[in-house]
């Protein structure tokens, strides 16, 4: 069936219903080069402005997934189960996650990303670890899921090429924030890597993509429904990025404090939340009732870890890279940390260079920032509040002045509630 791209635009701006065969024909077509940029700018910019039904969202997920290759993993023989962060400051609940839940025979095929702004990305953070490859074929990651149970690793260009043309459109456009694309964009991409379970947690607060608990709770919903329609297992959590996660924030800094989870230490926070989401993954994946915990403690997680990190070419035992440089922020006062803002954290530790402002900027393994004191915790004059590393010293003055503003000394901290929500499917 053929349509008319300016129609179908007409269409949504009168906030219309735009049928299935018209959102294929306009996705395949754009996908094509058939339909013109500032074609699908228009349509973008009328989704952002009038949005779109449950019904819609389903179609127009289900059409990127189309335009590319789908990966399937029922030839494995055992359950599958993924989880999709929205991004925040500290977030490296990935690396000690994958192998937590593959030590329960569950396998985790996690196609992650590089950052971009103030979150880090979580093959920038694998890549700090000397030798270690992001890029595999279908084939080993089939292979390594098999072999291991867990692989984390580059999402192919094969998968949802009509999600990265849209995605790159949208940068420019100022039609990032429409929940039916944000949805559609994350979801096509989950559900064409072929998970059968998918746990997502949805940040809210300073350091998340979405500020406030209402916009990241409609966000959460809209993709549990996607999910459902698609047939994957699938929940939310909605989790607090108010404040960092963990004690250290950069590439090489968050690989040590995964590393300290898997041998069963690590900050409270991060054990807490990534506790909470294995729990999940395994709940959807059909093992309900695990001892988490234990497998953190006895050395079974750590034993996956080693394997997958070698499995990819990289050395588990190998020295991370160090920065060359280090400066230490101290208390200007007495008192207790009432506020470390997790998004003036976010673009300090980006400043330093430890993530980039362009797609084709390098990051530095070394720089980041390690926070000796976290929210809520009793400090004194003088005493070190943050370390900030870099390997380019000039760098310190403009982290430095992100951080303006984003720390409260006080008498008291407000309770910290890790788990602000929780959307089942
Ligand atoms: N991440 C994605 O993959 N897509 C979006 O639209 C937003 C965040």
């Amino acid at each position: 069936m053929s349509f008319d791209a300016i129609q179908l635009i007409i269409q949504k701006r009168e906030h219309g219903e735009l049928s299935t065969e018209g959102i294929n024909w306009l996705v395949e077509n754009y996908t094509k080069g058939l339909v013109a940029d500032e074609q699908m700018s228009a349509m973008t910019m009328a989704i952002l402005l009038n949005g779109m039904s449950r019904r819609e969202i389903k179609d127009l997920t289900m059409a990127m997934i189309a335009s590319g290759e789908t990966l399937d993993y029922s030839k494995l023989g055992v359950p599958t189960a993924d989880k999709h962060s929205t991004g925040g400051v500290g977030d490296k609940i990935t690396l000690p996650l994958a192998p937590l839940v593959a030590a329960f025979g569950v396998a985790v095929p996690q196609l992650s990303g590089r950052g971009l702004g103030h979150t880090g990305g979580t093959l920038d953070k694998l890549e700090a670890i000397p030798g270690w490859r992001a890029a595999l074929s279908n084939q080993e990651m089939f292979d390594q899921l098999q072999d291991v149970g867990a692989v984390i690793c580059a999402a192919g260009s094969g998968l949802a090429p009509a999600d990265k043309k849209l995605y790159a459109l949208r940068d420019v456009t100022g039609t990032v924030e429409a929940i039916p694309l944000i949805a559609s964009s994350i979801m096509s991409k989950k559900i064409a890597e072929g998970t059968g379970a998918l746990v997502l947690d949805v940040k809210v607060g300073s350091g998340a993509f979405m500020k406030d608990f209402a916009k990241a709770e409609e966000l959460a919903k809209v993709m549990v429904q996607i999910g459902q329609d698609a047939g994957v297992k699938i929940s939310a959590l909605l989790t607090d990025m108010s404040t960092p996660l963990g004690r250290k924030i950069g590439n090489s800094l968050e690989v040590e404090e995964s590393v300290e989870v898997l041998a069963g230490g690590g900050p409270k926070d991060v054990v807490d939340l990534t506790v909470l989401l294995a729990e999940e993954m395994l709940r959807l994946a059909g093992k309900p009732d695990q001892d988490v915990r234990a497998a953190l403690n006895d050395g079974r997680a750590m034993d996956k870890w080693n394997a997958m990190i070698s499995a990819q070419g990289g050395d588990p035992k190998a020295e991370l890279p160090k920065a060359k440089f280090e400066h230490v922020v101290t208390a200007t006062e007495t008192g207790v940390l009432s506020k470390l803002d997790a998004l003036s954290v976010g673009i300090a530790s980006w400043r330093l260079g430890a993530g980039r402002a362009r797609k084709e900027d390098p990051v530095q393994f070394g720089a980041g920032i390690v926070l000796n004191k976290v929210q809520g915790e009793s400090i004194t004059k003088g005493e070190p509040l943050l370390t900030l590393y870099t390997d380019d010293e000039a760098r310190f003055d403009r982290a430095m002045e992100s951080l303006e503003g984003g720390i409260e000394i006080g008498a008291s901290a407000p309770e910290r509630k890790l788990l602000l929500g929780h959307i089942q499917g």
